[in-house]
């Protein structure tokens, strides 16, 4: 089994360029269904996770076309199957955004109860209200989820919760039922908007993304475009952090601020430079790092995502800090290998209390879910002797080329 493996590392300097937003490719190629011309993506990551969406939509009649890196034509205009097979599902619950496009588009989808992860149980219960209140019949039995409807009739929708997938199946859903469909507490993550604008272009009528409430106004058949994904304020994130742990000096390229806003807010709190400058963001670290809080909420709260990469920095912060996690009930799975490391760390049921350490030492540690491994990598810049890090793939769904990014900069990391 492949590892990765990170010596300590001098501060980080340079420029990272990030790529495009794994969150915002994966709906974008689950609503290319809906399309019955030639879609252009761009920007599209080179992730294992985007090969399984590809692979999702050729086993569900669309072709398509690798044209160059990072660029994606799609054709959806020939779909002549409605079920993902298990396998696929099994490999990235993602793939659950494709019932959406089928159910408005050809009526029915068949696929398995996406299975839960590392981070939580992570139910579909607002997605199936959703797709309920548009009219569909579905039914679950032996593990498989299917969902009819002769017709999807627009209807208002309200969400428990913000959920980020709901949204996203609705809103795919909603865009060829009849009439108008109002999603409210919808989620207001960049990602939704850039999946909206998308739509528009090839003949929605979406308005409101952004907004806790959308409306969606039902169209008869969408046709194609060009579109290019939005950058990944994840990745950049953590990029972000990399130069803050290190006490280095990094221009993450290739942002949009006003998505990594409270990323940027928190990195000050701790005592970093940060220094924005139109669509780049320069990351300036210091020894003496201060404790600081977060509490991870919806957009536009601290991102969930970057929970486990911050609490990487986190631990060599001076003082105590708290990380409250309110998005999913089990997101603390790279506390104990971050222990591992000699971090103080103690869990209280959805809270994280971080005493601040003099120095982290290597171990041979495990990803466990994408962003605990990124957070792992995080921590063994700094961390005396070789880290070792096993199960790798979780960061090769969601990181595009981490290692060939971060030793540009400086880092000590290879893989064998
Ligand atoms: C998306 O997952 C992202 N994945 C996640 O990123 C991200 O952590 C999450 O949004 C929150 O921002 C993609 O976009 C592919 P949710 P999603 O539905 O849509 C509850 C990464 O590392 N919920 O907003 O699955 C759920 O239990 C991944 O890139 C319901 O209760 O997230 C959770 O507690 C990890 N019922 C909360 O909502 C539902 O029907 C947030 O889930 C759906 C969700």
């Amino acid at each position: 089994m492949e590892k990765i493996l990170v010596e300590t590392s001098p501060p980080l300097k340079g420029k990272v360029r990030i790529s495009g937003a794994k969150n915002s490719a994966l709906p974008i190629l689950a609503a290319s269904l809906l399309g019955t011309e030639d879609i252009i993506l761009e920007d599209v990551p080179n992730l294992k996770d985007i090969e399984v969406m590809c692979e999702v939509l050729t086993s569900l009649g669309a072709k398509v076309e690798i044209l160059d890196k990072g660029i994606i034509k799609i054709n959806s205009s020939n779909i002549n199957n409605y079920v993902t097979r298990y396998e696929l599902m099994s490999k990235m619950r993602a793939s659950f955004l494709v019932m959406g496009p089928l159910l408005t588009r050809i009526g029915k989808t068949q696929t398995s109860l996406p299975g839960g992860c590392a981070i939580g149980t992570r139910p579909i219960d607002l997605h199936l209200k959703g797709f309920k209140a548009l009219g569909a019949t579905i039914n679950v039995d032996h593990g498989n989820i299917s969902a009819y409807a002769d017709k999807l009739v627009g209807n208002k929708i309200y969400l428990d919760f913000p959920s980020v997938g709901a949204t996203e199946n609705i809103m795919m859903a909603a865009v060829l039922a009849e009439g108008e469909t109002i999603i409210d507490n919808a989620a207001m993550e960049p990602e939704i908007v850039d999946l909206a604008s998308f739509l528009n272009k090839l003949g929605a009528d979406i308005k409101g993304a952004g907004t806790s409430t959308i409306k969606i106004k039902g169209v008869k058949e969408l046709g194609g475009g060009v579109h290019s994904i939005i950058p990944d304020r994840i990745e950049a994130g953590t990029f972000m952090v990399a130069s803050a742990i290190t006490g280095g000096d990094v221009v993450v390229e290739n942002v949009i601020t006003s998505h990594i806003k409270p990323i940027i807010a928190k990195l000050k709190e701790t005592g970093c430079e940060v220094i924005e400058n139109g669509d780049s963001v320069r990351v300036i670290g210091t020894k003496d790092l201060r404790a600081t809080d977060i509490k991870t909420l919806p957009y536009p709260g601290f991102p969930t995502d970057m929970q486990a990469q911050f609490m990487t920095l986190m631990s060599l912060c001076k003082g105590t800090s708290v990380v409250i996690e309110t998005v999913f009930e089990n997101r603390f799975m790279h506390v104990d290998e971050l222990k591992r490391m000699g971090a103080d760390i103690k869990i209280d049921g959805r809270s994280a209390i971080i005493n601040g350490v003099d120095k982290l030492t290597s171990a041979p540690v495990k990803a466990t879910d994408l962003r605990a491994g990124a957070a792992l990598v995080l921590a063994g810049l700094v961390a005396e002797g070789v880290t070792e890090i096993d199960n790798i793939y979780h960061i090769d769904r969601g990181y595009d080329g981490i290692e060939e990014k971060l030793s540009k900069l400086g880092a000590r990391i290879y893989r064998k």
